[in-house]
């Protein structure tokens, strides 16, 4: 079996080869995760610099069965909780101890086949995060292997430079008043490869994103005593969202949006006191860093330049091993080799779910709630070639093709950071703070529509508890 390493030294190659897409190309579905897991787990005696490439003896065999919706049971009948990540793999926490794989596949890009009813060596730790060990999981019952059917762009036309469509621009200029679209000359020294990492990468985009799960009589009773118009970059005059960055030509939207977040979370916990830059390059190189034996310092949660989830870098990452400032690993948007200084102070989180406790519970009531009550939140969408062009107003997707650039769909990351009600028109909207330069949008920022789910906007948002 390919151990994670030499999965992760592929898709590096594959990456420096300019053919990167996002994410892991397994695709596995909540059913297919859904029933009765062996855990296989080795000697609880690493520390967080475990490396699992290669499992060593088994000592702990444990019976997990995970259920409707969130809540996972042993064979002594203790309870815990489950997600999904995605279509990528799954987390179980359990007695104390949080166990997170990803789903096994073989193949690669184009010709992948999953394997849902196994995983690919996974790490298991305790609360406190000192005592790790590795696992696998293997279902009970099997699931038919999925092949990986998504068409992708050709590689000759992803290398083709990315151009405005102005034609395209005129169309959403005319058929619709919510927002406005405009040409980014800046846009064309990025090829179309380059433009669909921008957003995140064409990699596991599902064919049918989940929808957001209806809202109880509760939800909505709390959401009714909020404001009309709420934003962090001005509670009584005070700024809680650090500046906009550009995350350049790669796809690490999500190291952005993780940092975006924990940054956030870190100024509002400390009434400003403290105003953080984290590093993105951390995670960006991970896979640089298995190949430099350098673990500690590198997130083996994502998959470097072929993207990866908040989840598991402002979640599981920022909890495990911390995050460090910008000034100690500077961001070049290139696989640079990592130069992590071990001496930077590293910030963590105690905590992380996606809103509702598990991926699937998100709705617009819940989000509502926890970023009033809690700060901005990283979410996870749907970007379509028309969003590129956004000026200002409130986006929503017009369906317009851009005619020079096979773009496809791709899964970005961002945090959200306010909302409010348009006063002429009534439309809701959603403010989010992007990672595509301030020059971009509305100074870095976009407004999209709220309350109809635009984009699978509603169905994937992550809240932390970062430790100042
Ligand atoms: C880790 O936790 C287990 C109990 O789950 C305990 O038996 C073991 O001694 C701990 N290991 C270390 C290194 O603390
Ligand atoms: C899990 O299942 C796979 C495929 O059926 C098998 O090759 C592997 O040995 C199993 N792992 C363990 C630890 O039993």
């Amino acid at each position: 079996m390919a151990s994670f390493t030499q999965r992760g030294v592929v898709l590096l190659l594959v990456c420096w080869a300019a053919l990167c897409a996002g994410d892991t190309p397994a695709n596995c579905m909540y059913e297919d995760i859904r029933g009765t897991w062996t855990f296989y787990e080795t000697e609880r005696s690493g520390d967080n610099t475990i490396n699992c490439d290669t499992l060593g003896p088994i000592v702990h065999t444990k019976t997990f069965t995970l259920s409707f919706p969130n809540t996972v049971m042993d064979e002594l009948n203790n309870e815990g909780t489950w997600t999904l990540l995605y279509n990528q793999g799954f987390e179980v926490t359990i007695n104390e101890r949080s166990y997170f794989a990803f789903s096994y596949y073989e193949g690669s890009w184009g010709n992948a086949v999953s394997s849902c009813d196994r995983t690919f060596n996974g790490w298991s730790r305790d609360k406190t995060v000192r005592n790790w060990s590795c696992f696998v999981g293997n279902k009970t019952t099997p699931v038919a292997p999925r092949p990986t059917s998504r068409v992708t762009v050709g590689e000759s036309q992803l290398q083709h430079q990315y151009h405005n469509d102005h034609n395209m621009i005129h169309n959403i200029n005319t058929m619709q008043t919510s927002w406005t679209a405009k040409a980014y000359p800046q846009h064309e020294k990025y090829t179309v490869q380059e433009m669909l990492n921008r957003g995140g990468g064409v990699g596991s985009m599902l064919t049918s994103p989940p929808t957001p799960a209806p809202a109880t009589p509760e939800q909505k009773a709390r959401v009714s005593l909020l404001p009309d118009n709420f934003d962090w970059r001005d509670i009584s005059g005070q700024n809680y969202v650090t500046p906009v960055r550009d995350q350049g030509s790669c796809g690490s939207c999500f190291a952005f949006a993780s940092m975006a977040l924990v940054e956030s979370r870190i100024k509002i916990a400390t009434q400003n006191q403290r105003s953080d830059v984290f590093s993105p390059q951390v995670i960006f190189l991970c896979e640089t860093f298995i190949l430099l034996k350098d673990v500690v310092s590198c997130s083996v949660l994502a998959q470097g330049c072929a993207g990866g989830f908040a989840y598991m870098i402002a979640g599981r990452y920022a909890q495990d091993q911390g995050l460090v400032a910008e000034s100690c690993n500077t961001y070049t948007a290139l696989d640079d080799p990592c130069n992590t200084d071990a001496s930077c102070g590293r910030t963590y989180v105690s905590d992380y779910e996606y809103l509702g406790g598990y991926y699937g519970a998100c709705n617009e009531e819940i989000m509502l709630q926890a970023l009033v009550e809690n700060g901005p939140l990283s979410v996870g969408y749907m970007v379509f070639d028309d969003f590129s062009n956004y000026e200002g107003g409130i986006y929503h997707h017009t369906g317009t093709k851009n005619e020079f650039n096979p773009f496809e769909a791709t899964s970005h990351a961002v945090l959200v950071v306010g909302y409010g009600v348009e006063p002429t028109t009534g439309e809701k909207f959603w403010t989010v703070k992007n990672s595509w330069g301030s020059d971009w949008g509305e100074d870095g920022y976009f407004r999209i529509r709220r309350g109809t789910n635009e984009c699978a906007f509603e169905t994937m948002a992550l809240d932390v508890t970062a430790i100042p």
